[in-house]
Formats: C-alpha cells, structure tokens, sequence
C-alpha cells in the first residue's frame, strides 16, 4: 500500500482509474448478459404459449383429421389414434386419421428440431407413453422442482442453453387417454399398452413443455450488439473521463509542482535572495482552494523565515 501511495498522484489516479473501468467492464458484462439470459427466458415462455395454443387449437376439435390420397406416394399421414375409411371419394383406400392434441403438439416439435429454428421444445412427462418422449435430465429436475413448490415453471442454464419447463396439469378429459389403460380409447391403448404413459390424477403435474434455446452471449457477440446509441453513450463517457484526467492534472498535479519548486527554491536559495512567488489566482488568501491555502502557507513561511533571518543579522 506505501508503495501505491509513494507513487505520482497522476499514476495513481491513473491505477485508480483503471481498476474503475475494469469494474465497470465487468460489471457491464454480468449485467449484459443477465439480461440477455431473461430475455432469453421470456423467449422460451414464449414458445410454450406458442405450444400450449396450438395444443388447445387441437384440443377445440378432439384432436385434428388427417386424409391421405393414395394417389400420392409422397404423402405421409405418419401416427394417428384411430383411422376412417373416407367415403370412396379419393380413391379406394382414402381414409381420415385422427391426431390427438399431444400427437399434434410432438409433429410440431418433430418440425421444429428438424427446422433452422433455434428454440426447440418438447413435450414430456415422467408417464411418458412415447419413448420418444422421455424426460431428459433436466427434464426431471424441473418436474421434481415443479411438484416440491407448486409454481408453474422453472428454467436453469445447462451446457450453454437456456433450458425452460412450463407446467402440465393434468384434467379430466386427459384421463380419458392417460387413465387406466383398460379404459382408454383402444386406439391409444393399441398403440400404448401401459403401464407407461397412464396413472395420471386429476389436478396434478402431468408433464412439462419443455423449450431449450442457446444462449450465444460472449465478448464478441456482446461488442456486436452495440448500436450507434452505445457507442455515443461509450464515446461520452471516455469524454468524461478524459475530461476529469485533464481536471486532475491542471488544477491539482501541475499546481502541486508549482509549489513544490517554489519551496525547493526557497529552501535552497541563500536568505535574501529574490525568487519568483507562485500566485495562482488573484486573491489567493480568500480562496477555499486547498493548493491556493497551501501556496499561501508555503510563501507565509518563507516570508517569516526571512523576517527572522533579517531581524539577527541586524543586530
Ligand atoms: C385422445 C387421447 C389423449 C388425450 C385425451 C390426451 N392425451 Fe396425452 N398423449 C396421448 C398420446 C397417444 C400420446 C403420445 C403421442 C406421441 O406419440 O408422441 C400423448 C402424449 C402426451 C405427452 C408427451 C409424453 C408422452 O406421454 O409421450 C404429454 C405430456 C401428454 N400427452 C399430456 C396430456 C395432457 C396434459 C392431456 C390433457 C390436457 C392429454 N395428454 C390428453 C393421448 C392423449
């Protein structure tokens, strides 16, 4: 510490200064990207609206008909619950597939974690009846954390993702399907014998939607969003310290010196001597500035010392 302190007041200011900005940098950095990992998460809610609408769209229709044409080899109906022959009007084995609202929701996600889109979502359950859809470890975390405190979410960031789980409450017309296998529809129970998949109760967590979206927030990226508004806010600020540098130095460094080698003159000049008075300000006695009070001091002193110095060589 005494050896910061013997140091020129300019380089410790200079030290000082530096250790602000690298606070400050820091600081902007742990704040940037708070923010960005809560807009992130506002994101993901987002998207589980986004899934939950969809789902209650299907809902609205008990699930959503799907017709083939056999006339086209490149059309897949892929899984449905039940199937019904359409009345000859394509071609022979023309026929309507019923998608449930949860097979509607899992063809999204397919599309989704096919697509560019950076968000991906899934829907899961630890009653999972698709394997496919099984809780990842995250998965079951959030559901755990779900049921322990009753709230409707919950999201953490895991291997450079936000990772977010929107709660599924389980209602009546769900244990139509996720009941008892014995009395689901035969499609489902066809498809999805048990004991996987079924068990749930009316009112409880049934699964979560759960939305994975990278955070891609580094130095780089951070610089990269700076607009025009950042930069003129940044370009201010460097203004400001420059300008406070500039302060230091003109009405404290330099004046310091100038009292300094008026007191080394003194001190070192043979009593009586002329040497050249420092005076800052005109009126420098009245001033509340500390340097002017110190330079007034300093030659207050001289001038006593030659006072005294004159007053025994008299006699
Ligand atoms: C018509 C029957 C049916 C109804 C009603 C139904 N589900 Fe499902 N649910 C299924 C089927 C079939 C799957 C498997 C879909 C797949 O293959 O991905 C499924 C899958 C799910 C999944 C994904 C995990 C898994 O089990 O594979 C969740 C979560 C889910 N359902 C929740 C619900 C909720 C909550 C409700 C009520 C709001 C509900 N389901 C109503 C049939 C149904």
């Amino acid at each position: 510490m005494n050896a910061f302190k013997k140091l020129p007041l300019s380089y410790q200011f200079a030290l000082l200064l530096l250790g602000l900005a690298a606070i400050a940098a820091v600081g902007s950095y742990l704040i940037g990207s708070s923010v960005y990992i809560s807009e992130t998460r506002n994101q993901a809610r987002t998207v589980a609206d986004m899934v939950d609408n969809f789902g209650q769209w299907a809902t609205r229709y008990r699930g959503v008909w799907v017709k083939d044409d056999p006339r086209d080899a490149k059309l897949q109906v892929g899984s449905f619950l039940e199937r019904e022959v359409a009345n000859g009007q394509v071609g022979d084995a023309a026929a309507f597939h019923r998608k449930n609202p949860a097979l509607v929701q899992r063809e999204l996600s397919d599309i989704t974690m096919a697509s560019p889109a950076k968000a991906k979502f899934r829907m899961t359950s630890d009653r999972f009846m698709n394997p496919g859809n099984a809780p990842t470890e995250f998965d079951k975390v959030a559901m755990s954390t779900i049921r322990e405190t009753g709230a409707t979410e919950y999201s953490e960031v895991r291997g450079g993702q936000l990772l977010y789980a929107r709660r599924l409450v389980a209602e009546k017309g769900c244990l139509r399907c996720h009941g008892v296998p014995s009395e689901a529809p035969a499609a489902v129970s066809a498809l999805y014998p048990g004991p996987q998949g079924y068990g749930y109760e009316e009112g409880k967590l049934a699964g979560v939607i759960s939305v994975a979206i990278p955070l891609e927030f580094s130095i780089g990226s951070f610089v990269q969003r700076f607009d025009r508004q950042v930069w003129a806010a940044l370009v201010a600020m460097a203004l400001g310290v420059a300008g406070l540098l500039a302060f230091i130095r003109q009405q404290v460094i330099v004046p310091v010196r100038k009292v300094r080698e008026f007191a080394l003159a003194a001190s070192g000049s043979d009593p009586g001597a002329k040497i050249d008075k420092v005076e800052f300000i005109e009126g420098e006695h009245t001033s509340a500035n500390e340097i002017h009070e110190l330079n007034t001091a300093v030659k207050a002193m001289h001038t006593s010392i030659e006072y005294l110095y004159r007053k025994m060589t008299k006699r």
